[in-house]
């Protein structure tokens, strides 16, 4: 018996409040409006903004409202589409993304941004066009993190939120083209436009540095300096293209001097892949007078940065990318094809699979420097209080 048109009862990891951990619960999932789509998910990545926004509400980040479904970096397969959607069909396999591309707005019709108008502000505060979200858990509405919520085993999203990818693709892996891995790698490619034969430092070596640098390689960098207080990521990051590795807590001077010396004046290309404006400085500082840049991948919505106006003047760029500068739906099909085609690393990200079930521990793990994905598959219901958290501003930067 299909499910198109019904209710979907499934299991989701379903956040109640700030600052505990998730528990895996039934919920329903309605059908899809007009211009929405269903997606049955395959795989989701962790990424380190989910963790962020359980546990660290007001440090780096604005809070969002509870209950919520966290899980942005998803894969799956379409199960039903809503009237008029055109793009995709039951059966397609898909990212549901929280960076639309709409087609239509002043952004998507510029070529000098990657960002997209269309619910902006909606999408930030969890929920769908019509102000609501399409999940529910006993009979309360279950916010959708960024508008997406892949630790869900279904989910729905709008049509203009999703990238149809190739019929082959290795859901378990491709999944982490919904954020981290591209934002790093375009952050190399399409923020920085690392040129080659230059030299690049990557500050924060997690999913999203890791993709900077494979970014840095692929674009032909002659020195990439990888830059991590975790002492464990010097192999890994060799992997991924890092030629040298500096530990900030071997050294008693400022980072930015030690990358100072060791580039005799500074790097062409510095990125900062962690959130912290103390670093963000340091990062900045890092590289070189009269033509360096430095690009802002790290999540901060809530501290200040702060500079010396000289550095400036002196001819560095302070840059940002969100979602690595790509066009979403345009762009996601294409490095899916990029990674089956051998152009760009995906199955070194992971380290670990879980179950939906485990979710708490992807999050300890998470902590401890490691990069997992869960696959929404089991179960186990706890039943907990909710909580929706007054005031809810979300900022907005448009
Ligand atoms: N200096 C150098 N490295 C640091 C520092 C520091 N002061 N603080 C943390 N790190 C390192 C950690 O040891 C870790 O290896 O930064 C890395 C961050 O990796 P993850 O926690 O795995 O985070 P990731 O998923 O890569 O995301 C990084 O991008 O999208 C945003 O919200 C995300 O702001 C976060 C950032
Ligand atoms: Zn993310
Ligand atoms: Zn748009």
């Amino acid at each position: 018996m299909g499910t198109e048109n019904k209710v979907i009862k499934c299991k989701a990891a379903v956040a109640w409040e700030p600052g505990k951990p998730v528990s895996v619960e039934e919920v329903e999932v309605a059908p899809p409006k007009e211009h929405e789509v269903r997606i049955k998910i395959a795989a989701s990545g962790v990424c380190h903004t989910d963790l962020t926004y359980l546990y660290d509400c007001g440090k780096g980040v604005q809070t969002r409202p509870f209950p919520l479904i966290l899980g942005h970096e998803g894969s799956g397969v379409v199960e039903s589409v809503g009237p008029g959607v055109t793009t995709v069909q039951p059966g397609d396999n898909v990212i549901p993304l929280f960076l639309p591309q709409c087609f239509e707005c002043e952004f998507c019709l510029s070529p000098k941004t990657n960002l997209c108008y269309k619910n902006w502000r909606k999408t930030q505060q969890c929920v769908l066009a019509d102000g609501t979200s399409r999940i529910t858990c006993k009979g309360q509405q279950v916010y959708q993190f960024l508008g997406v919520s892949t630790f869900c085993e279904y989910t729905v999203v709008p049509e203009y939120n999703v990238a149809k990818i190739h019929q082959d693709a290795a859901l378990d892996k491709v999944c982490l083209l919904g954020c981290g891995v591209t934002t790093g790698y375009g952050a190399a490619l399409n923020a920085a436009k690392v040129e080659r034969g230059t030299v690049c430092a990557v500050f924060g070596l997690g999913a999203v540095g890791l993709a900077t640098v494979m970014g840095c390689k692929a674009a032909g960098a002659s020195r990439i300096i990888g830059v991590d207080i975790n002492v464990e990521k010097r192999e890994v990051a060799k992997t991924f293209g890092v030629t040298e590795f500096v530990n900030p807590n071997d050294h008693n001077k400022p980072i930015q001097e030690v990358l100072m010396e060791m580039t005799s004046g500074g790097v062409d290309y510095s990125f900062e892949c962690v959130g912290n404006v103390t670093l963000m400085r340091a990062v900045f500082e890092s590289c070189r007078a009269a033509w360096g840049t430095c690009v802002i991948v790290g999540w901060n919505e809530t501290d200040s940065l702060s500079l010396a106006p000289i550095d400036v003047l002196m001819g560095r760029t302070l840059k940002g990318t969100y979602f690595g500068g790509w066009k979403s739906v345009c762009s996601v099909p294409k490095l899916v094809e990029d990674y089956m085609s051998g152009r760009i690393m995906l199955d070194e990200f992971v380290t670990h699979t879980l179950p939906l079930e485990e979710v708490n521990h992807a999050f300890h793990l998470m902590t401890k420097g490691k990069r997992i994905q869960t696959c929404p598959d089991l179960s186990a219901v706890l039943a907990k209080q909710s909580l929706l958290l007054p005031p809810f501003i979300i900022h907005s930067p448009f």
